[in-house]
């Protein structure tokens, strides 16, 4: 892989937990990998007071914690942190931002790079157009020599108007082509494994419509609570923290078309067309066609855990989803017809994410099928943890007759022994330092996204009769989510039907 060019990274927000938890961490594996610029500098800004040295202090600690880098070699620590300086800046302070001005071009001049700058806002989504403003005011926001990035982390606004807003906003001051969207799922190995599975293999793309699927499953499941961010999660809900951006991210990808090239707008082009594709669901269908949940408290493994009104910063009344699981269509040629089923939730039994293509049946059934065998041929792409790709099929038993049993293929990542699997922000802030936004989420795809949520967010918020369900910690969710999935037999997959003892994922 190529070096990217000598260039600055600046970034807002730099004595917070993104920076201290994913950013450094993952810019340090990049060092390790020997994939940072010749000529490289970061430039932590932040309203807190802090020296060069205990900047560098607090960073080299982040690194021991949180890096996944089993080699902590001091020496390239050392090099790594001599990258790093800081500047205190007040973000809505104009005045503050002359001062990074020549700060970041003082330090341009001593490592001998050109004015090549990216700004990561690792801060409260609040302050996004503030920061762009002040950049731009101080002429720092547009190209004169050099090129100037901008990385935004979601959430991209808060419905569908806040979100054009903030695009038209920050239109006003930097172009889309400087704008780089975080959805840190599709910098996962494994999410941009759907479009090679799907467009580097002959057998599945043929297989891959109504005419062979029989539904799409989509689940993201964790077994944490809201932690610390109780604050935040009660203003957003699982619709927006993770429906509106990473399940939708992971149906455009599975539902999308070839895309003619691998060039960052083909790629985009098509998922958008997913998301216009997406039948809207009206306001009066919301009731048959969502279901929202909440935790309640409940004993995990011998651990009793709050239910979620009693986590810190959360509303005691609150209404606020913890679960939701989604029944939709796309209006397309591919897919007219074929349901596809999201759900995502905090505290369910483990943490998995995977995409479940369930083919048809065989139009005749011909061998008798063990005891509880209603199972069809499931592809099962396999996000998180234990990555991979499973194909489930019918074998015959040994023996007698014809007895049918279910089989597994599967593939792990883990297989490579020796590769690897760098972490998403590893992978997005190389590509954005090499100017590569294909991982990234355009203005237009947001927007859409937006759209399709917005009525169920109407809806919510107009019809105090539709139930939040409560469901306890440590469970799949409210039941009343089996019934999306109509049908004789028919069930959500349970990937962790039998949970080892410590709790871990363990696959059927
Ligand atoms: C974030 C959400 O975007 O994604 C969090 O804000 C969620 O609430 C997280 O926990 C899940 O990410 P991952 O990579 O752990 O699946």
């Amino acid at each position: 892989m190529e070096k990217p060019g000598n260039l600055i990274l600046v970034i807002f927000g730099a004595s917070g937990d993104l920076t201290s938890r994913k950013l450094i961490p993952a810019l340090f594996s990049l060092k390790v990998q020997k994939l940072l610029p010749e000529k490289f500098a970061i430039l932590g800004c932040g309203r807190t007071e802090y020296s060069d040295i205990d900047f560098r202090k607090k960073m080299r600690e982040s690194i021991l914690s949180f890096s996944e880098e089993k080699d902590h070699d001091k020496g390239l620590i050392d090099e790594f942190t001599g990258y790093l300086s800081y500047c205190s800046v007040d973000n809505s302070n104009p005045s503050d931002f002359e001062k990074l001005k020549k700060e970041l071009f003082a330090r341009a001049i001593e490592i001998d790079t050109p004015p090549n700058f990216i700004f990561y806002m690792a801060t409260p989504p609040s302050m996004y157009s503030k920061i762009a403003e002040n950049l731009h005011k101080v002429q720092l926001a547009e190209y004169s020599s050099g090129f100037r990035r901008f990385i935004i982390e979601k959430p991209f606004g808060y419905d569908l108007e806040s979100g054009r807003e903030l695009n038209r906003t920050l239109h006003e001051l930097i172009t889309e082509d400087q704008i780089y969207r975080i959805d840190h799922y599709l910098g996962k190995e494994t999410v941009q494994n759907v479009l090679v599975t799907r467009f580097a293999n002959g057998i599945f793309e043929p297989l891959w419509n109504r005419n062979y699927i029989h539904r799409v499953e989509i689940t993201s499941a964790e077994s944490i609570g809201v932690e610390e961010r109780g604050g935040y999660y009660d203003s957003s809900g699982a619709l927006r923290d993770m429906v509106q951006n990473h399940l939708l991210q992971m149906v455009g990808l599975t539902a999308m078309e070839p895309p003619s090239s691998l060039g960052s707008n083909s790629i985009r082009n098509e998922v958008l067309k997913v998301l216009q594709s997406l039948q809207t669901i009206k306001e009066a269908d919301v009731p048959g066609q969502v279901v929202r949940g909440q935790y309640t408290g409940s004993t995990i493994r011998g651990v009793c855990v709050p239910g979620y009104r009693y986590e810190n910063g959360v509303a005691k009344d609150s209404r606020t989803e913890t679960y939701v699981a989604i029944k939709f269509f796309i209006n397309n040629w591919r897919w007219g017809g074929v349901p596809f089923y999201i759900r995502t939730g905090k505290r369910l039994p483990t943490r998995v994410t995977e995409i479940v293509i369930h083919f048809k049946k065989t139009p005749h059934h011909l061998f008798q099928r063990e005891v509880g065998n209603l199972a069809s041929n499931q592809l099962i792409i396999r996000i998180q943890p234990d990555e991979g790709i499973l194909l489930k099929f019918d074998m015959k038993e040994p023996g007698a007759g014809f007895n049918v049993k279910n089989v597994n293929m599967d593939f792990h990542y883990r297989d490579f022994a020796d590769i690897r699997v760098p972490s998403a922000y590893e992978r997005l802030l190389y590509d954005v330092m090499i100017g590569d936004s294909t991982l990234f989420s355009r203005d237009d795809e947001v927007e859409t996204a937006w759209k399709f949520v917005e009525p169920i967010q109407k809806a919510w918020a107009n019809n105090r009769e539709i139930k939040v369900y409560g469901y306890p910690a440590g469970t799949w969710g409210p039941s009343v989510s089996n019934d999306l999935i109509e049908g004789c037999g028919l069930t959500w997959r349970y990937p962790c039907k039998n949970l080892s003892d410590d709790g871990l994922y363990c696959e059927l």
